[in-house]
This record gives C-alpha cells, structure tokens and sequence, in this order.
C-alpha cells in the first residue's frame, strides 16, 4: 500500500501540472481568436475590408446574407448585445424582426415593439457608435392594397395590417435621421421570400407555432411530406382571375444578392429605396399547382375564409433595382416559380434522406425522379 500511494502521488501532480498547463494554452488560444476581448480584428477598421454586423443572423434570409456575405470575403458579425462597443462595424444589415401578417394582427404590441422600438435602438447604437452604413429590411406590406398595380418605389404607402404600419414607421425614422447625417442608407421593400440555399446548408424551418402563419412555400412541403394534412387556402372570394391571392416570389438568393449590391452602391448621405420583386404576380392557386407538380403529390387542400390583414393583389415593378443594380440581367427570372419549387424539392427530400426518416414521408422519388432527386435511383428511396 505505502508504495502504491507514494507512486501515485507525484503522478497526481503531474496531472495537475498538464491540466494547468492545457487550461493556460486553451486560454491563449481563444485570446488569439477572433471575437475574444477587444484586440481582435474586428475592434479595429481596416481598409479594404467590409464589417458587416447582421442583426438576425440565424434566421431564414440573415442566414443566407451571412452565408453570401462570408462567401464574398466580408467580414461578418452576427448576435447583438453589447456588439457595437467591441466592434468597429462599417455597415448594419438589420433582418432580426418578427415578419407574419397574421400573427402581427393578433399581437400588435410585439409587432410594434420589435421592429418600430427595435430599429431606433439600431440606429441610436449606429449614430452613438458612428456606424455609417444601413441595409434596411422593409417590405411591401408597407405599401398596403395600391389601387394601381404593379407597386412602384412612390406608390403611397397605405399599411393595412400592424405588420406593414410597423415597418412603415420604421422607414420614417430612418428617413428623418439620415436627414440630418452621413448615414448611407439603403431600404429593401421585400416582395413574398421564398426558397433556400441552393446548396442545401440552409433552409426555412419556422417555430413549430408559427407554421400557421407560415410562409406557403413551408406548407406545401410540409403537406407533401405528411407533416401536416393538407394545406389550408385562406380565402378563394377575392377579386382575382381564380379568387386566391395574387403575391410576388422572389427567391431569397436574388433577395440576398440585391443585399450585397445595396451594401457596395451605398454612398453617404443619400437614401436609396427599392422594390425587391420579380414583378410577376402569381395566385395562391398557381403556388399550390406548381408544389404539387414539384412534389409529385396530390396536396390535399381546404378552402377557408380570408385571413385577417390580407390584400388582394401585390406584385412589384422592378424596373428602379434592375436598371440600378443589375444593369446587365435582372434581379430575377419572373417564370422562375415552378423552376425553383423543384430545386427546393430536391433539397427537401434529400434532407429527409440523409436523415433517414423516411417512413412518415408521403412523397417517393417516384414521384419526383425525374425533375428532382438526382440522389435516387430505380424509383426507390435512396437511403
Ligand atoms: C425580434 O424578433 C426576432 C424574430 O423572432 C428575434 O430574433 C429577435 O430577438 C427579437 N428582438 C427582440 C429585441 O425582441
Ligand atoms: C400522408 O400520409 C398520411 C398517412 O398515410 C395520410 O393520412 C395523408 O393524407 C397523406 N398526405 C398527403 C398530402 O398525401
Ligand atoms: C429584364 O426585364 C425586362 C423588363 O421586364 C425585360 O424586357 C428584359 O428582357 C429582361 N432582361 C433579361 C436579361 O432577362
């Protein structure tokens, strides 16, 4: 006993010294890590490179700027408190914000509270900290239901719902403060976002809760996918050619690549304002068509009646971002909705695939082999 425990003693403090030691070079390390403490690059400006501080980072369309941003060599910060005293950012893209019409009808306060109160907080953070640049996520919803259609840039802005009231007020708080400094600022009014990365890193997975309010790209999928029971058309009265809503769908990739055209044409003083559309209305009707022929399954569909704080018809024109910023193409191919619904199609099944949760799906690459799973062969799942 006596020579066992005086062996293992010297061995005890051994341990202890590597720990100690492993501990020191751990701390050493995150020291030299970006992000650490106040000495990092991105406490300091550097010419030639971007910061860009993405407020709502790790939601359905800041996720994708992020992705697109890093991919073009900017340097990025996403998360929010206290982020302006340890960083030296040169632009905010603010995305962080609750965005469902619906739901903004019945908790109006939230609404008002987390995008109108929010972005004033953003810009005092901004002015205080001289941040000099805003990309400004505002949507059509602020334009309410224009008699005259398509929606340009000086359609009067005649909010329906609190959604659109609350981003509405938000735009005009920005409009007078840049009256009166240098801020760069660019304000996108987003058309209806739909699709995802199409490399498959990221997608739209909205709170279990919010599926009710969701995005009808969501629920066709999950209809498709036997995840809910069928999809729920939320009024077929309105004064359109089949009765159901008439929406713009840009994809979320031309949506973040209008993001990156704002940031690089942003110039001091000056507001740029835009539609972000394809400038192609497309009714609820052809949307659910267009999934089912995607998906290969027969949707099941309930007709019920309209949703509180919804407008008939909104569809854009795109011509001021098109001549603007992408002078040589468009944003956007307006035809693009049946295109993009079979590549989202293919990424959500082959999501399900490599999970291998395949038994609760309802639809087989039978179905959809050949316009999109290249993943499976003979008709059969690919697991
Ligand atoms: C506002 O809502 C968004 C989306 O739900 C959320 O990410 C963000 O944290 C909210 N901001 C505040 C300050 O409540
Ligand atoms: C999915 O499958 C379930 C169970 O087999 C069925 O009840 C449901 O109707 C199916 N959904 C669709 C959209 O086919
Ligand atoms: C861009 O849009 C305009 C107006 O809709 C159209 O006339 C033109 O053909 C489009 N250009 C390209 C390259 O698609």
């Amino acid at each position: 006993m006596e020579y066992f425990d005086a062996r293992r003693k010297p061995h005890n403090i051994g341990k202890v010294i590597v720990a100690l030691l492993f501990i020191a070079l751990c701390i050493f390390v995150l020291k030299q890590s970006p992000g650490f403490g106040g000495n990092s690059v991105f406490s300091r400006h550097e010419p030639g490179v971007t910061h860009v501080l993405v407020t709502g980072g790790a939601g359905y369309i800041g996720s994708h700027a992020s992705l697109r941003l890093l991919k073009d060599n900017y340097r990025v910060t996403i998360v929010v408190n206290k982020i302006f005293s340890e960083n030296a950012f040169d632009a905010v893209m603010h995305f962080a914000a609750v965005a469902y019409v619906g739901e903004s009808t019945m908790e109006p306060l939230r609404y008002y509270h987390n995008i109108t109160s929010n972005t004033l907080l953003i810009l005092e953070a901004m002015a205080s900290h001289g941040v000099k640049t805003l990309i400004y996520s505002s949507t059509c919803a602020t334009y309410g239901e224009p008699e005259k259609m398509p929606i340009i840039e000086t359609t009067p802005q005649l909010p329906i719902n609190p959604y659109g009231k609350a981003k509405k007020m938000a735009e005009d708080i920005i409009l007078d403060f840049s009256k009166r400094t240098d801020m760069a600022v660019m304000i996108l009014r987003y058309f209806n976002v739909i699709g995802s990365d199409p490399e498959g890193r990221l997608g739209e997975a909205p709170r279990p809760e919010l599926r009710e309010h969701g995005r009808i790209s969501g629920a066709c999928f999950d209809a498709a996918l036997g995840v809910i029971s069928g999809l729920k058309v939320k009024g077929i009265d309105y004064p359109t050619a089949d009765g159901t809503c008439i929406r713009d769908y840009i994809d979320v990739t031309d949506l973040v690549d209008a993001h990156v055209k704002a940031l690089n044409k942003a110039e001091p003083s000056r507001v740029g304002i835009y539609n972000v559309g394809t400038g192609r209305g497309r009714s609820v009707k052809e949307f659910v068509d267009a999934c089912k022929q995607a998906t290969g399954v027969d949707i099941k569909i309930e007709y019920l009646s309209r949703r509180p704080g919804d407008y008939a018809e909104v569809f854009s024109d795109p011509t001021k971002i098109n001549s603007l910023f992408f002078p040589s193409g468009n944003i956007s191919d307006p035809d693009m909705l049946e295109i993009l619904l079979m590549k989202k199609c293919k990424i959500v099944l082959s999501y399900y695939i490599i999970r291998d949760v395949s038994g609760h799906m309802n639809f087989t690459c039978k179905n959809v082999l050949n316009s999109c799973v290249p993943t499976c062969r003979d008709g059969s799942m690919g697991t």
